[in-house]
């Protein structure tokens, strides 16, 4: 497989799908609801999916789709950690979506036997292209301009602007993150909580974020970000500092690598009843 076109595969599609969402965004969306009251699904959702889906499919007719929008879909039997895969989240950041605010992404990545070969994240409110090929690096796209991307040199939490996201079960969980967001607010700079964790990890590919972490996450969530990260020079792992798996329920710290310790300490040292996930 010519990895350099399919890369240029999974920009055109993404830019596809980021330019249907983005005739929503000062819409009215009815809205559906799905794993819990704040989980919430708009036709935006669906339409992105369906039109990346048919695109994968008609140029790879034999490769496997993992997508948020239709892993229910009796999916329970299909091995996803063989062949080839593609992990979509075709609408990342639905919340703001919703409310008009202007950071949500398209993420797609294509993984062979469970390692990631291309991911791309597009940002249709900026029309910011990230991409990455396994070995090659990491660039981002702006209108007709390239340029590669590199996480920052930042080596301390005091200097480091940080991101985090909390679960969609929060209202009734006690797996929610405050525990571990309020360690790391007494440390860092700063901390941001976007609302799209595709866009967080592609912000510590180019530098923009130190670092982020995230518990309990999707496949589709962070599959692409996490070869962007890597391949802009950064580490990711699990919370527990053991290799990231791609799975459901993945709990994860992105970071440009020098701040990875500092990081793992501040999350060993949350009270044992506050983690999860890993
Ligand atoms: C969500 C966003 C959010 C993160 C949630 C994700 P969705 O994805 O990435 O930043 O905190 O955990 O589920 O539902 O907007 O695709
Ligand atoms: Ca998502
Ligand atoms: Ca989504």
């Amino acid at each position: 497989m010519d990895l350099e076109q399919t890369e240029a595969l999974a920009i055109s599609i993404a830019r596809g799908a980021g330019a249907l969402i983005i005739q929503g965004i000062d819409k009215e969306k009815s809205l559906s609801r799905k794993s819990s009251d704040l989980d919430l699904l708009t036709k935006y959702d669906n339409e992105s999916d369906e039109y990346i889906s048919e695109r994968v499919q008609n140029s790879f007719p034999g490769h496997k789709i993992l997508s948020e929008e239709n892993a229910s879909k009796d999916r329970t039997e299909e091995d996803t950690t063989s062949g080839y895969v593609w992990h979509v989240d075709p609408l990342d950041g639905t919340v703001n979506f919703v409310h008009g605010y202007p950071v949500f992404a398209v993420s797609l990545a294509l993984y062979h036997d469970n390692r990631p070969l291309v991911g791309v994240v597009y940002d249709p409110a900026r029309d910011e292209c990230f991409s990455a090929i396994s070995g090659l690096g990491a660039s981002v796209r702006v209108r007709s301009t390239v340029r590669q991307i590199q996480t920052s040199n930042t080596d301390g939490l005091l200097d480091s602007l940080l991101a985090t996201g909390f679960p969609y079960d929060r209202h009734h969980s006690n797996e929610d993150n405050l525990a571990q967001t309020a360690a790391f607010l007494k440390r860092a700079r700063g901390l941001r909580r976007s609302g799209a964790a595709a866009i967080d990890l592609a912000y510590v590919a180019a530098g923009r974020l130190d670092g982020y972490w995230e518990l309990r996450l999707n496949s589709w969530d962070v599959a692409a970000g996490v070869l962007l990260v890597t391949e802009a020079g950064g580490l990711v792992s699990r919370a527990d500092g053991q290799p990231l798996r791609l799975e459901s329920q993945v709990s994860i710290v992105a970071s440009n690598r020098s701040i990875h310790p500092a990081m793992l300490d501040v999350l060993d040292g949350v009270p044992r009843d506050s983690k999860e996930g890993d």
